[in-house]
């Protein structure tokens, strides 16, 4: 297998043994971290519409909000669980009382409002989340993390958990930046060979790999991983900036409900065959 997968951080020696190799095993979820440097990208539009595109091309697909401190897919999704993450935390509740039905068909676990004390990274709050991972996995094809933005020990701490990372930037220059940090950080603490790209809210078709690339040059440049070979992009895809998506937002509607043909429906439909292609087992 030449995909990089990650061992658990250093920073994670509390983790029990094989905690990461979960994620690597034939029968659970491929489980992909939705990541970003700066917030605001598009990161939960993303993660809750390409399940939606999965789940319709017959993956059975779990969403987990974990950006514990501004959780926000709840209020995409227009769902008001009464149970959440922060109850199975607290042992209030079981998992499966937690994991609910999305409107796009595939199930979510969120992590409301009750969750800002995760913010921190303590050794419960690192055990909790790997249980809960290592619970639900074997239950899904793909399991997609909505992760906070930038380089937290929490957000670090939840992408770690996954095989796979699919970091979301805009063409902005601010964005841009903040994404090369998070990604010299995963290389050089969690080893990563390569992490996966999608430019959101892109102006014009092809943007996206030209920005991938200029990134790609300045990785090569100044980013060794452990392997002393440079850092790897790879492009997955690109989503045009459009109104429909605000539009879906406010309505708090999945946008490829709403407006399936829009062209950044028909831009998440392309990511999510492309994912199932390159990561996924295609359903029958
Ligand atoms: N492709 C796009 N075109 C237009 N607006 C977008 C697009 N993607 C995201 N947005 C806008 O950006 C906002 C923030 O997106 P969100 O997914 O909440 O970001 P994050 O989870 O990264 O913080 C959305 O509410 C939406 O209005
Ligand atoms: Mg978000």
């Amino acid at each position: 297998m030449s995909d990089a997968l990650s061992p658990p951080p250093p920073t994670s020696p509390a983790a029990p043994a094989g905690a990461a190799s979960h994620s690597h095993s034939a029968t659970g979820a491929r489980i992909i971290a939705i990541t970003s440097g700066k917030g605001g990208v598009g990161k939960t539009f993303v993660s809750a519409n390409l399940a939606a595109a999965l789940t319709r091309r017959g993956q059975r697909v779990l969403v987990l909000d974990a950006d514990l401190g501004l959780a926000n897919l709840d209020v995409v999704l227009n769902l008001h669980p009464k149970i959440t993450l922060h109850d199975v935390f607290t042992g209030k509740a079981t998992l499966e009382e937690a994991v609910i039905q999305a409107p796009g068909g595939f199930n979510v676990l969120l992590a409301g409002s009750g969750m800002v004390e995760y913010s921190r990274l303590t050794p419960e709050v690192r055990n909790q989340f790997l249980s809960v991972i290592q619970a639900l996995t074997p239950q899904y094809d793909v399991v997609l993390l909505d992760t906070g933005a930038g380089i937290s020990d929490v957000v670090l701490f939840s992408i770690s958990l996954a095989s796979e990372v699919l970091i979301v930037a805009t063409p902005e220059p601010t964005s841009l930046t903040d994404a090369y940090a998070a990604i010299k950080v995963l290389a050089m603490q969690q080893k990563r060979q390569h992490v996966r790209m999608v430019i959101n809210q892109a102006a014009r078709p092809g943007d996206g790999r030209a920005i991938t690339s200029q990134l790609q040059q300045v990785l090569d440049r100044f980013v060794t991983t452990e392997s002393g070979r440079p850092m790897r992009l790879i492009h997955m895809g690109d989503i045009p900036a459009d109104p429909s998506v605000r539009d879906a937002v406010m309505r708090r509607q999945l946008l490829l409900l709403q407006t399936p043909g829009c062209p950044a429906a028909l831009a998440i439909a392309q990511l999510a065959n492309k994912i199932e292609t390159t990561l996924l087992t295609p359903a029958a």
